[in-house]
């Protein structure tokens, strides 16, 4: 049976979306759940259901933006635990999406400071806690699946996803030698606090979500907490500076479209079926 039993870990934003998927998961496996979140009522939440499960946890509301807040964050977690053993640096949002043209030096901030900055401060401070541990450890970098193709209006986001995964790659090749891997994961849509994709499709029109995604369905927290399980755990001991594009085969497809006669083209769609390449693949 696999288990995390005496491994302890960290998330970032563990209070909401797929952060707490991933705080629960980990106390399933028997984690000691420490969870840095910034809005007080999720923490409040999570400490409750973490609480429920019996898991052994520790819940701090804090801001990991903040050096000071991520510091007696460490404190705490060296005087309940004495080491880190797994880092999930989740927290990551984007500012509202416009044309680039028209971003501000604002709204470039915000994107660096939520998806990239904080990274570099949590991970900076945790290195001495994750190696007191004596055998290593695992730091989790969340990225998206946009890190590795375009996403239009909100190109800034865009860019701090992929400068996540070469900070993941480089932070590797640092680390190696003591056993600590440091991965990233790479999310397609999933459903959460911030994105919400229950609500932008009837579940009717549902059958369309498989034009773009293999799998046919958008993430859940639950999926993201499997590949943390994963990673964190001995299973993954010979990972390390990779990336789990965590996306129901999205990149796979990419420039694909299954059409909903079954048939994938990578011709352009026109409705009403206006253009018929031959270029598809039968089910
Ligand atoms: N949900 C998606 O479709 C999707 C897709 C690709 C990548 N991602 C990435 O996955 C990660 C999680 O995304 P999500 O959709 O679950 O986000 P979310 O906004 O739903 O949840 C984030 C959690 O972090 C907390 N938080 C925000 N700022 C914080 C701060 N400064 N300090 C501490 N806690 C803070 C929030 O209160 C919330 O509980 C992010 O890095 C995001 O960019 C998500």
């Amino acid at each position: 049976m696999l288990t995390l039993k005496g491994k302890t870990a960290l998330v970032t934003g563990g209070g909401g979306g797929i952060g707490r998927g991933i705080a629960e998961e980990l106390g399933k496996f028997e984690a000691q759940v420490v969870v840095a979140e910034l809005k007080p009522e999720r923490a409040d939440a999570i400490g409750g259901a973490l609480q429920a499960a019996r898991v052994d946890h520790l819940v701090l509301q804090a801001d990991v933006r903040k050096e000071d807040q991520v510091n007696d964050v460490m404190r705490q977690i060296d005087q309940r635990y004495g080491k880190l053993d797994i880092l999930v640096n989740n927290v990551g949002t984007a500012s509202p999406p416009k044309l680039f043209e028209f971003t501000t030096n604002e709204d470039w901030e915000f994107d660096y400071q939520i998806n990239l900055r904080h990274m570099f401060v949590v991970t900076r401070a945790a290195i001495p806690l994750i190696r007191k541990t004596g055998r290593g450890g695992s730091i989790i970098n969340f990225s998206s699946i946009e890190a590795f193709r375009g996403i239009p209006l909100m190109t800034a986001y865009g860019a701090f996803k992929a400068a996540v995964i070469g900070f993941t790659q480089s932070l590797a090749l640092e680390l190696g030698h003591e056993g600590i891997r440091v991965n990233a994961v790479a999310p397609e849509t999933t459903e959460s606090e911030a994105i919400q994709p229950s609500k932008w499709i009837r579940p009717e029109d549902s059958g369309a979500i498989g034009s773009a995604i293999p799998l046919g369905r958008f993430g859940t927290p639950a999926d993201a907490a499997g590949c943390v399980v994963f990673l964190g755990s001995d299973l993954s001991a010979w990972v390390t500076g990779t990336t789990i594009h965590l996306d129901g085969g999205a990149l796979a497809a990419a420039g694909w479209h299954r059409m909903a006669n079954g048939v994938w083209t990578n011709a352009p769609v026109i409705s009403k079926g206006a253009l018929h390449l031959g270029r598809g693949t039968k089910k």
